[in-house]
């Protein structure tokens, strides 16, 4: 009700501003890294693994897919993701040394369940799940867990599931790569400092809400809109587009920026606003050359720039800078503005935000 709501118009909105506890939640009980945060036994599993296979739905297999970046880096281990009603129907190749993570608010989904049972068919016993509900079917079916203590979200859009899901697909990837031995003390404690300023990290993005409400007010006048992403934010993207169709019912594609040359740009006008996910990273100078592709066809661009690019507004090319730069865990940080901008845009346009038309928030049957 009304009460719980405190001084916000929707569950989205409050779910989006308590990230910083849910966040610091589910970091609670972590004062190190090791294999043990997934459950008793997980040292001997994470040793017999040689590839992890993430299985999810819907925003969560966008979480999966960031976690891709992480763990083929970090933890140097072959990765694939798939959605999870794709992969129960198809002929896959087993390894039963893979590691099977399912990642899911609900611990519910129909689809990601079944996909975890079809692998389990197929001879792969090490199974994990990061799951938001502790008594979930989820949880009870897989052989290890982390859960995220994001609370009950309410909003049918997920927003804090979503971002402590990647603070455990983190966690996953820190663990993995120790126990591979490509972790040391020192970079153990500089990532634990890093993860434990998130929800200050947060916090001050967070603030950066009035610039967004003016952005919306133009997004909500548009029919279309483009996100681009590279590298680790390319999910963040395609999920800041994701968010934006869920509840502005608003058509949002997400490319990576390579690819806008190989088809998107042939829809880029005036009339087709071009959200870039901009951190700065080896890949600024590329991203920066795609901007210019799109500024010479009238496109306005719409950047969130990372603390220290040299992006600046002009004409046709609207930045809002992010307060500090945060390394690996950008994404994270870079998903809340895209969740504040599907959320505002979305308020302007008089949509039932919280329960969107045709979508439910636990979609327990086929
Ligand atoms: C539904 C919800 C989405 C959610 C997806 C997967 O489609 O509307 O917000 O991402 O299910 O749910 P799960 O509980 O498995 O993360």
């Amino acid at each position: 009700g009304a009460a719980e709501l405190g001084p916000y118009r929707h569950y989205m909105q409050k779910e989006i501003f308590e990230q910083p506890v849910a966040i610091a939640n589910t970091l609670d009980s972590v004062e190190g890294i090791s294999p043990e945060l997934f459950g008793d036994g997980a040292y001997r599993i994470f040793k017999d693994v040689d590839s992890v296979l993430i299985l999810a739905c819907g925003t969560s297999y966008y979480a999966g897919l960031t976690a891709k970046y992480w763990l083929e880096s970090m933890a140097k281990i072959p990765t694939s993701v798939e959605v999870a009603s794709e992969y129960r129907y198809r002929d896959s190749v087993p390894n039963p040394r893979t590691l099977v993570v399912t990642i899911t608010q609900s611990g519910e989904t129909a689809d990601t369940l079944a996909a975890l049972k079809h692998a389990r068919s197929l001879g792969m016993e090490h199974t994990l799940t990061v799951c938001n509900v502790s008594t979930s079917a989820m949880v009870r079916e897989c052989r290890l867990a982390y859960i995220t203590r994001a609370g009950a979200e309410i909003g049918v859009a997920s927003t804090k599931a979503f971002t402590t899901q990647l603070v455990g697909l983190f966690l996953l990837t820190l663990a993995l790569a120790q126990t591979r031995g490509h972790l040391n003390d020192e970079q153990e404690a500089e990532h634990l400092k890093a993860l434990r300023h998130l929800p200050v990290a947060v916090q001050a993005v967070l603030a950066l809400e009035p610039q967004i409400i003016a952005w919306s007010e133009e997004f909500a006048r548009k029919e279309n809109a483009l996100f681009l992403g590279r590298g680790l934010h390319y999910p963040i993207a395609l999920e800041g587009a994701l968010k934006l169709k869920e509840i502005s019912y608003i058509h949002a594609e997400a490319y990576p920026a390579g690819e806008l040359k190989h088809g998107p740009l042939a829809l880029v006008t005036s009339a087709m606003p071009v959200v870039t996910v901009a951190p700065n990273d080896a890949l600024l100078e590329k991203l920066k050359s795609n901007i210019q592709e799109v500024r010479a066809r009238g496109g306005e661009l719409f950047v969130f720039a990372d603390s220290d690019t040299k992006i600046e507004s002009e004409a046709g090319v609207h930045v809002i800078r992010m307060p500090e730069h945060y390394g690996a865990l950008s994404a994270i940080l870079h998903t809340v503005p895209l969740q504040l901008l599907a959320y505002h845009t979305a308020c302007a346009r008089g949509t039932d935000v919280d329960k969107p038309r045709n979508l439910a928030k636990s979609v327990t049957v086929e």
